[in-house]
């Protein structure tokens, strides 16, 4: 059972990664045009992104805290300390992105494409962070 249950939570922890490295990656290119068809055009596109990738997060989340429930030892741990950190700020990360979704569907984005650029990294240090923790499991 804990094995299936571990299978979703990397499964929905994909889909998730997969939005948060798109999403910044389309906002490169959305500060890049105009009012009009391609705008619209571009946020459809972010907000249907973001649904989908919010279903990733809370699926990651439900598996996660599914088998820590199973797994009550692991709350000692200090790589799953130091893991649920990271997982914390990035869900703040996932919200933030929201806030940004919605300034640029209201035209009023002030960021540039290379901001976008250097956030579109934000999400790549995580995902080595916690991959690390959880399989090399360092202290
Ligand atoms: C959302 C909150 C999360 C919780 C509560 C959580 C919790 C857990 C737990 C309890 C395990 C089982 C560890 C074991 O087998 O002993 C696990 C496995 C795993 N988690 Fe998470 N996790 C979360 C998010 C993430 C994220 C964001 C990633 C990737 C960046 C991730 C990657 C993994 C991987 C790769 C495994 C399998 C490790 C193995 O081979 O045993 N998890 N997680």
């Amino acid at each position: 059972m804990l094995l299936w249950i571990k299978a979703f939570h990397v499964i929905f922890m994909v889909t998730w990664f997969a939005g948060l490295f798109y999403l910044p990656r389309l906002l490169v290119y959305h500060t890049q045009v105009g009012p009009g068809a391609e705008h619209d055009r571009f946020c459809v596109m972010e907000r249907k992104l973001y649904a989908i990738m919010t279903l990733g997060m809370i699926l990651t989340w439900v598996f996660g805290i599914w088998m820590l429930t199973m797994l009550p030892g692991h709350m000692s741990q200090g790589w799953m300390h130091a893991k649920l950190a990271l997982v914390v700020t990035l869900t703040g990360y996932h919200g933030w992105l929201k806030a940004h979704l919605r300034r640029f569907a209201a035209g009023t984005n002030t960021r540039s494409h290379v901001f976008w650029r250097w956030a579109n990294e934000a999400p790549v240090l995580v995902l080595f962070g916690a991959v690390i923790l959880v399989i090399v499991r360092p202290f």
